[in-house]
């Protein structure tokens, strides 16, 4: 009898083992019949999160595609954010890894991209606990006030009335504001927005964008990776000796003038308080130093100048919110003591007034809703588990990357009411509006979790400062009074408008 028992429990062990084999491949989010080598890649074209969104109108708000040969789910709603982002939080606090970020970033260092484990960590304290807190943000007020100072001198002394491209201006008015934040130096030219001039260093942060923003054929087909046909790797290596470069000299610069300022000093930056963890903690190398210094610069310009430029143009084409705004920040200035820069009489608004511009925050919260710099949040199901696992009664494989289409989330009407495409500030004034903590999943223009992004308390202090400022002195008017085309997007790295804004200022009486 024995043996026969035996028998039969290992046959149905058997039977349940192969049932599951079996109900795991059959059991995928529903998606579109790919291809061999290629998976899906012929359905994608830029703007991916447009065709993306167009493809979960037809397989719903969670779809299984593959990028190659890499397996990816495509989350268009909040509840599949939320399944993800909250409920499996953990076993997707991964990135999936990009050839560009090995060859500029040191192999793969920066903070944004860094696989998931104990290096990423300990970067990631360094991040919210020295760097970006919003103590350290706040006292570095003073180089910001200066750069937007200089930036409106310069529209007031030499362009008003004239067509202003402002993605320009913009870039570089940040571009400044960061690099002296970072290492004291002013690296970008603001006047260049007027005699059409390009910097040399605003054109390696360019190309290195654009390396980030197009697909690498080794990152899809990693055993095609040999077959670099559009030559990116010679291009990635280039923009990575340059950057070295660049970086290096403003270390050894430094470094050489010994400045020994302790963090407490006015005028003590990003770069003084590295070196000083550096010297008392072994934990950090010179490539590290460069590394924090590149990210938070790459991080930064072309994301807030994107998120500054959709704010502006949607206020462009909407006279009465533009109005609004403009009669908001007039009353805080005049009742209270803005900065007031050099005897100039020409009054700021500053950072500590920002949170009492509750419409302009709204407006703020709303261009990024509409318009999120990236459209797409990406994770990777940790290495760890390496046999793939179950989500919301669907079998993922190994290394299964999730696409968050934040655009996509933003136009459900069932979330966001029967006007969700359309640009109305007054929705987040209401009580109950989602916040940008990230625990509303249908709105996260920052990420959530151990994977949000660190720099949010310096972006939600850089943008809302400038258009703020901006807005105050200054009238804007598209060249002939035209509507601006705001569904048209470039594709790069963040998620632009197609053609970079232009704008004609005309000085404001009330703000003198
Ligand atoms: C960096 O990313 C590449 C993939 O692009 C990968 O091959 C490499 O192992 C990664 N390096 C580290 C240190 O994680
Ligand atoms: C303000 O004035 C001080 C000296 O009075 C000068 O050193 C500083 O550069 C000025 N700042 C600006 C933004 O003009
Ligand atoms: C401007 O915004 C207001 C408030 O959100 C809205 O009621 C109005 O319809 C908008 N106007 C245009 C032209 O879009």
């Amino acid at each position: 009898m024995e043996p026969l028992i035996v028998c039969a429990c290992a046959f149905m062990v058997l039977i349940v083992l192969l049932r599951r084999r079996a109900g795991r491949v059959q059991c995928l989010p529903p998606g579109p019949p790919g291809r061999p080598i290629i998976g899906h890649l012929h359905l994608l074209q830029p703007p991916l999160h447009l065709c993306l969104h167009t493809l979960s109108q037809q397989y719903g708000p969670i779809f299984f595609i593959k990028m190659g040969s890499s397996p990816a789910v495509v989350v268009s709603s909040p509840f599949w954010a939320k399944e993800f982002l909250h409920t499996h939080e953990h076993d997707f606090a991964d990135r999936p890894q990009f050839e560009a970020s090995k060859r500029i970033f040191y192999n793969n260092r920066t903070l944004v991209m860094m696989e998931y484990g104990s290096l990423w960590r300990h970067l990631r304290k360094l991040y919210t606990v020295h760097i970006l807190s919003s103590k350290r943000v706040e006292m570095f007020e003073n180089p910001r006030l200066e750069e937007m100072a200089l930036s409106i001198k310069l529209l007031e002394n030499q362009m008003c009335g004239a067509v202003v491209d402002l993605r320009k201006l913009v870039f570089n008015t940040v571009g400044n504001m960061m690099s002296r934040m970072l290492f004291s130096k002013r690296s970008f030219d603001v006047s260049e927005a007027a005699d059409g001039g390009e910097c040399r260093f605003k054109e390696l942060v360019e190309r290195t964008a654009v390396l980030f923003g197009t697909p690498f054929l080794g990152d899809l087909v990693p055993w095609l990776s040999w077959l670099d046909v559009q030559g990116a790797r010679k291009r990635m290596d280039r923009v990575a000796k340059e950057l070295d470069k660049f970086f290096e000299e403003v270390l050894v610069e430094r470094i050489a003038t010994s400045r020994g300022v302790s963090e407490e000093e006015t005028d003590a930056d990003y770069l003084d308080m590295l070196l000083r963890i550096y010297n008392e903690d072994g934990g950090m190398d010179r490539d590290s130093i460069k590394c924090i210094l590149m990210d938070l610069l790459m991080a930064s310009i072309e994301t807030t100048t994107t998120a500054i430029e959709w704010t502006l143009a949607e206020l462009l084409n909407n006279k009465s919110c533009m109005m609004k705004l403009q009669e908001e920040v007039d009353t805080l200035i005049q009742g209270e003591d803005a900065a007031v820069l050099n005897g100039s009489g020409k009054c700021l608004v500053r950072d500590s007034q920002l949170t009492k511009l509750g419409y302009l925050q709204a407006i703020f919260k709303e261009s990024l809703r509409l318009h999120p710099p990236f459209a797409l949040n990406l994770r990777q199901m940790c290495k760890a588990l390496d046999t793939g696992i179950k989500v919301g009664g669907y079998d993922l494989p190994k290394k299964t990357r999730v696409i968050f289409n934040l655009w996509a989330m933003a136009r459900d009407t069932t979330m966001w009411g029967a006007n969700a495409g359309s640009f109305c500030p007054d929705r987040f004034l209401n009580d109950g509006a989602p916040d940008l903590r990230g625990h509303h999943y249908e709105f996260l223009p920052f990420g959530t979790g151990r994977r949000g992004c660190p720099g949010m308390s310096m972006a939600l202090t850089v943008a809302p400062f400038v258009v703020a400022n901006l807005v105050l002195r200054f009238n804007w008017e598209t060249p002939d009074g035209i509507i601006l085309d705001l569904s048209k997007e470039a594709s790069s790295l963040t998620a632009p408008l197609a053609t970079p804004l232009v704008a004609i200022p005309t000085l404001r009486r009330s703000s003198q």
